[in-house]
């Protein structure tokens, strides 16, 4: 059986204080929730000292949605992948395409991202997903198994072992449009065999792909009802407690 994943990712929104509201509220229904579906929040650098303890207290596992890719120094602005396990984060959101397209994150800026991720006890949630005209072109599979071959394939087997991947199509992501169940089966299956060729299916088998992009309560169910999706990384609808905690429900 493999892991089951519900993730939060809290992008650029909540001040520190709301965000420790909106962590209590999750924390308060997560009992409601199947208690095997591990529950996780992306918070934003200046909520991570915040919502540590409760989080802990809740059991709930903290994530940033970023980290730098030089150990420590002269990087103004930057924070740092030790600073982020120190604060308790378990998780690393890496290679979101919002940070692809809008702060130029490149296959190489990830590598360097990973590997301080590892080195400092972190376990990136890695991103993938094709944007809009290149699904349309057909050219979704290439996309995403360059992302994969260029970055997954440089771990060893031992990193691979607590890698989390996320398929989050661009088109998809706080648009309201939804990938089909079928679709994301589609390729979640894909890449778990290009990440078997690598790793060896065993290995495949146990990674955790979560699907992003518009999940929500009303959609949730379905897709997660796939075989090779193991759970969401959802955007918006993970800032209402509610709604996230609904999501894991569908499983
Ligand atoms: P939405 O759920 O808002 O579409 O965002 C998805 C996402 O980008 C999660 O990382």
């Amino acid at each position: 059986m493999r892991r089951k994943i519900v993730a939060g990712n809290w992008k650029m929104n909540t001040t520190p204080a709301e965000g420790v509201e909106l962590l209590k509220g999750v924390a308060a229904l997560k009992s409601t929730a199947p208690s095997d579906v591990e529950l996780i929040v992306g918070v934003p650098f200046t909520h991570l000292c915040g919502v540590k303890d409760a989080a802990a207290a809740a059991g709930i596992a903290v994530s940033a949605q970023n980290c730098a890719d030089h150990e420590s120094g002269a990087y103004t602005g930057e924070v740092s992948a030790k600073m982020i396990a120190s604060l308790g984060a378990k998780y690393v959101i890496l290679g979101h395409s919002e940070r692809r397209e809008y702060y130029g994150e490149t296959s190489e800026t990830l590598n360097k991202k990973m590997a301080l991720a590892y080195a400092n006890g972190l376990a990136p949630i890695y991103c993938v997903g094709e944007k809009l005209d290149e699904r349309e072109a057909g050219k979704h599979f290439d996309v995403v198994r360059a992302q994969i071959e260029e970055v997954v394939f440089q771990l060893t087997p031992e990193q691979f072992g607590s890698l989390v991947i996320a398929y989050e199509p661009v088109w998809a992501i706080g648009t309201g449009k939804t990938a089909t169940a079928e679709q994301a089966q589609e390729i979640h299956a894909f890449i778990r065999g290009v990440l078997a060729e690598k790793f060896g299916a065993a290995a495949a088998d146990k990674t955790p792909i979560l699907y992003g992009g518009s999940c929500k309560p009303s959609n949730a169910a379905e897709i997660f009802s796939k075989a090779d999706v193991d759970g969401g990384l959802i955007g918006g609808a993970s800032l209402v407690a509610d709604d996230f905690i609904a999501i894991a429900k569908a499983f």
